[in-house]
């Protein structure tokens, strides 16, 4: 285990386990359909990476990157698009990949943001659910784990960009963000 991680809230093989199953329901949910799984940066790339090679049906994938918000700020809900699909949406079956929906904002955001584009659909796939931090609604299609209040990181998700490499989830010792000002 990592020296600044307290403990391991979701191991490697229940991650591998999860997005195996997540990647069988989506397969078949859109038997006969083409797919567009559009990733939110940087959180997800790790977790659309993984899922994307267990889903038999024709897909293909882009990226956002959205302004990342300080804890402080997020009361404000708003969020900015700092990079675009390369791609069209209009008639697609679009599914946002996320690593975590934690108060919403982003999801709640980007979900009708999309909408807006005339796809076929729009669903949402987050590994990670944090429901107890929830301001605005999301209406989460695929679901990895729920989780409690925690800080936490590993599999894409960081602490100021380091810790996004770990191969599982851990709860990060709060020493290592006390008195950071974040
Ligand atoms: C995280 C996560 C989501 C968002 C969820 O991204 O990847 O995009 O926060 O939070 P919300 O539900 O409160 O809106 P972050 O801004 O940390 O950027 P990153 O993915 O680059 O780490």
């Amino acid at each position: 285990m990592h020296p600044d991680c307290e403990r391991i809230l979701i191991p490697e093989v229940e991650i591998r386990a999860k997005v195996v199953e997540l990647g069988r329901r989506i397969s078949k949910d859109y038997a006969g359909k083409e797919l567009l799984m559009i990733g939110i940066l940087k959180g997800a790339m790790i977790f659309l990476a993984d899922l994307v090679r267990e889903i038999s049906v024709p897909t293909r994938y882009d990226f956002m990157a959205v302004s990342s918000y300080g804890a402080s700020s997020k009361s404000s809900g708003k969020v900015r698009i700092l990079k675009d699909l390369a791609c069209g949406v209009e008639g697609r079956h679009i599914i946002i990949v996320e690593d975590i929906v934690d108060t919403g904002l982003t999801l709640n955001y980007l979900a009708e943001n999309l909408n807006s584009r005339d796809p076929a659909s729009v669903k949402i796939c987050t590994l990670l659910d944090k429901p107890s931090r929830r301001i605005k609604p999301v209406e989460i299609c695929y679901k990895g784990f729920v989780i409690p209040d925690e800080f936490v990181v590993g599999y894409g998700l960081d602490y100021s960009e380091r810790y996004r490499n770990l191969p599982c989830i851990m709860v990060l010792n709060p020493k290592v963000y006390m008195n950071k000002g974040e």
